[in-house]
């Protein structure tokens, strides 16, 4: 089979990072990583992936600024609200039957669903007897999530989402403000750890009970989904859950065999 040019320095690209950075995309989804990296070539005013992958070899910053054009930051605070009710209403109860609760956070991004399951723990009585082990590939998301302030602006937006997903107390009670800044309260902060994890290449994290990845299969190839998905229940304990995003399935994966499905319609599955 010939390849064109441009297809032939895509793979060479993405050969280069991993060799020179130890970032290994390639076994994201290959058009959409496609797609990303040409709007950073525009960008960038590059005529062509081989003038990128120069850059990106020899200078430290350009290739930050590209980290965060390839790994996509969407993200909001009890983003789809029957998930989070059902983790509210089914996955809480039986978590409570557990001395102490671990739960990983993969590819938690700014950090708005951590905080979100802070919340839920926070009012079901289970935030003191748990750790939450966020983790992300992009370091500068980690920082923006510690922060754990947002503009006054998106207040309205979190209010109505968190009353959507069940919440019925006043979301005032989990923020103080000053000028235009919403800070989180430091009580929601202080039983998450934050580190760096890349899913493609590093280790099964701890033994959780509950591990959530929301939103970032949908940028690997089925490779890699059952690699992370095979990771992922590696680091559950025994019947512990495991959250996917709604548009995200186990169920077309090889590793599957090691789970049921809890709530099909909200993605949660269980550790046989
Ligand atoms: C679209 S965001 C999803 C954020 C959040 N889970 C949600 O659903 O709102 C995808 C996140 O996955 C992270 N990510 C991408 N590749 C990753 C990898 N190999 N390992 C860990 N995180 C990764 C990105 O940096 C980004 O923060």
């Amino acid at each position: 089979m010939m390849l064109i040019a441009d297809d032939i320095e895509f793979d060479l690209l993405l050969e280069a990072i991993w060799l020179k950075h130890g970032y290994d995309f390639r076994h994201y989804a290959k058009a959409s990583l496609r797609r990303r990296l040409e709007a950073f070539l525009v960008k960038s005013s590059m005529p062509s992936f081989s003038h990128l992958q120069y850059r990106m070899l020899r200078d430290p910053l350009f290739f930050e600024r590209a980290l965060d054009e390839i790994t996509v930051q969407t993200t909001e605070m009890f983003r789809d609200a029957p998930f989070f009710a059902s983790l509210r209403n089914d996955v809480l109860p039986i978590l409570q039957t557990y001395p102490s609760i671990n739960i990983w956070h993969a590819g938690c991004s700014t950090g708005d669903e951590v905080y979100s399951v802070a919340i839920l723990l926070k009012e079901a009585g289970l935030y003191e007897r748990s750790t939450i082990y966020a983790t992300d590939i992009n370091p500068v998301v980690l920082q923006t999530a510690k922060d754990a302030k947002y503009p006054i602006s998106r207040i309205k937006e979190m209010t109505k989402a968190y009353q959507l997903a069940g919440g019925t107390l006043p979301f005032s009670n989990y923020y103080t403000c000053k000028d235009d800044t919403a800070y989180l309260i430091p009580e929601l902060k202080k039983n998450i750890v934050y580190n760096t994890h890349n899913l493609a290449t590093d280790e099964a994290f701890i033994d959780a009970q509950l591990v959530i990845c929301r939103n970032v299969l949908i940028y690997f190839d089925r490779d890699l989904q059952d690699h992370v998905v095979g990771l992922m229940t590696r680091s559950l304990s025994h019947r512990g859950f495991l959250c996917l995003g709604s548009k995200e399935s186990a169920s077309f994966l090889k590793s599957k065999v090691h789970l049921d499905t809890f709530r099909k319609d909200v993605k949660i599955y269980r550790k046989l």
